[in-house]
């Protein structure tokens, strides 16, 4: 196939892309809240051993998978084998569900740009929580948010890659960045900031259960975007002069510190307050703020920005998500790109809607116990994305030609790739499995075991039906 595909403006253009789509809500809101609620450090270190073991691996067989099919997640699995076709439908289905509510937390990010001006950090730490709580269990106000963000990347993605990803990732990544530092340094500097360090560098194992390996396994996939795809299409832009292992690396580093700074901002500020780490989704939106609270005038501008970049950071990663079922939708249903991106928001905007009403206003689910938000969130993160990387490790390792892979990750022998048989072993031999052990344990021990079958089901439902998918 010879259609020319648009190319990343520069190496510079795609490292930042591709970080601006692992960089996002998955640090910065998820990761302190599941480590507060995994009991600390200890969840910290299992899941920095998934990065590196299995994160980084995934990453570059992603990346492979991509840049040498030229196509996105679907038809780059589709060329090496039919059977695993459903490896790219599951992809489909994961931007979605995740879509299903990001864009609600993106939406509280928003909101909170403006809270930033009209007086939130003049109040008190419990007064500040209380505000959250009010707000996300509200009918119209978080809806309303939520449909500003869904717009917002809906525009972007309607521009095309070029335009709208690239320019928008080259600005506030860095500023973000900048930032976190500095509310580290003032989280740091509070009274009773140490006891947040030593929830997060002094490991307690008493804490570790199977759940915690499926959270802290889920959580890598979730921050570095991967397991659906969105790095094969990302791979599929990428030039043939870069090199696909290094710039894995450069983006992995990237996400694990952003992830790291984020909770090295909140946790010192959490103790110093007086809260317990377990405040769940509402971390981020309670306790950055009381920093900012005790910075005076300074603090409003701080936290204005600092919203402002984590809306920015959500919507690097969202348009990402959205891309990835835009994509399909073009390569494969040969689609026009505007309407495959309006069709697409309008699903993610209903999804998004179920959700957000089932922070306040609907109560659980039947026979599954949770709420919208959190079905979301289990499927994809729990189910989807961990069996999506199993899937994708095993097509990578079995079934494309070994010898393919060499080629591509050296640029045809002209960079070197020193652990090439390494990552291949890994690939092939440890990871399938890995994946496959911890999936089994953390449906043991799981409180949703009726939604993680509930994945499973669908998943298989998948599977043997692949030959009939597209
Ligand atoms: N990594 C993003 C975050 O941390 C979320 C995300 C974007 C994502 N694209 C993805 C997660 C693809 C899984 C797969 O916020």
């Amino acid at each position: 196939m010879e259609i020319k595909r648009e190319n990343w403006g520069s190496r510079l253009g795609f490292v930042l892309a591709a970080a601006g789509s692992a960089v996002g809500l998955g640090n910065i809101w998820r990761f302190p809240y599941l480590t507060g609620e995994n009991g600390g450090s200890a969840f910290i270190l299992i899941y920095l051993v998934f990065v590196i073991l299995i994160g980084i691996s995934v990453m570059i067989a992603e990346f492979s998978l991509g840049r040498s099919t030229g196509l996105a997640a679907v038809g780059a699995i589709k060329t090496y084998s039919h059977r695993f076709t459903f490896v790219g439908a599951m992809g489909v289905i994961s931007a979605f569900l995740i879509m299903g509510f990001y864009p609600v937390v993106g939406g509280w990010a928003l909101a909170y740009i403006l809270e930033s001006v009209t007086g939130l950090y003049a109040l008190s730490p419990e007064a500040i929580g209380d505000t959250f709580g009010n707000f996300i269990t509200g009918a119209t106000q978080p809806l309303i948010w939520m449909l500003v963000f869904l717009a917002l990347n809906i525009l972007i993605v309607a521009k095309g890659i070029k335009g709208g990803i690239e320019k928008a990732a080259k600005v506030l990544m860095p500023t973000l960045f900048i930032l976190l530092i500095f509310i580290s340094i003032r989280s740091l500097t509070l009274e009773g900031a140490g006891e947040g360090l030593s929830f997060l560098f002094r490991p307690d194992f008493s804490l570790v259960t199977g759940q915690t390996f499926l959270a802290a396994l889920g959580q890598a996939f979730f921050s570095l975007s991967l397991g659906m795809g969105a790095m094969i299409t990302y791979g599929s832009y990428l030039s043939k002069k870069e090199t696909l292992p290094g710039n894995a690396v450069i983006v992995t580093v990237l996400d694990v510190g952003v992830a790291l700074l984020a909770g090295i901002a909140m946790f010192p500020a959490l103790f110093a307050f007086g809260m317990t780490p377990d405040q769940g989704p509402g971390l981020v939106f309670v306790v950055i703020p009381g920093v900012f609270a005790e910075m005076g005038g300074l603090g409003v501008l701080f936290g204005t920005i600092f919203f402002i970049a984590l809306s920015v950071a959500a919507l690097t990663s969202s348009i990402s998500l959205m891309e990835v079922v835009v994509s399909y939708l073009i390569d494969q249903r040969d689609m026009q790109r505007k309407k495959a991106v309006y069709g697409t928001g309008v699903v993610m905007a209903i999804m998004s809607i179920l959700a957000s009403l089932s922070m306040g206003v609907f109560g659980p689910l039947p026979v599954l116990n949770v709420g919208v938000f959190d079905l979301f969130d289990i499927l994809s993160d729990k189910v989807f994305l961990g069996l999506g990387g199993m899937f994708i490790a095993i097509v990578t390792g079995w079934v494309v030609n070994k010898e393919t892979l060499r080629k591509e990750l050296t640029n045809d022998g002209n960079k070197s790739f020193a652990l090439f048989e390494v990552w291949h072993f890994l690939i092939k031999w440890i990871i399938p499995p890995a994946i496959f052990i911890v999936a089994i344990f953390g449906i043991i021990d799981i409180e949703e075991t009726a939604v993680m079958l509930l994945g499973i089901a669908i998943v298989a439902l998948l599977a043997i039906f692949s030959k009939k998918l597209h």
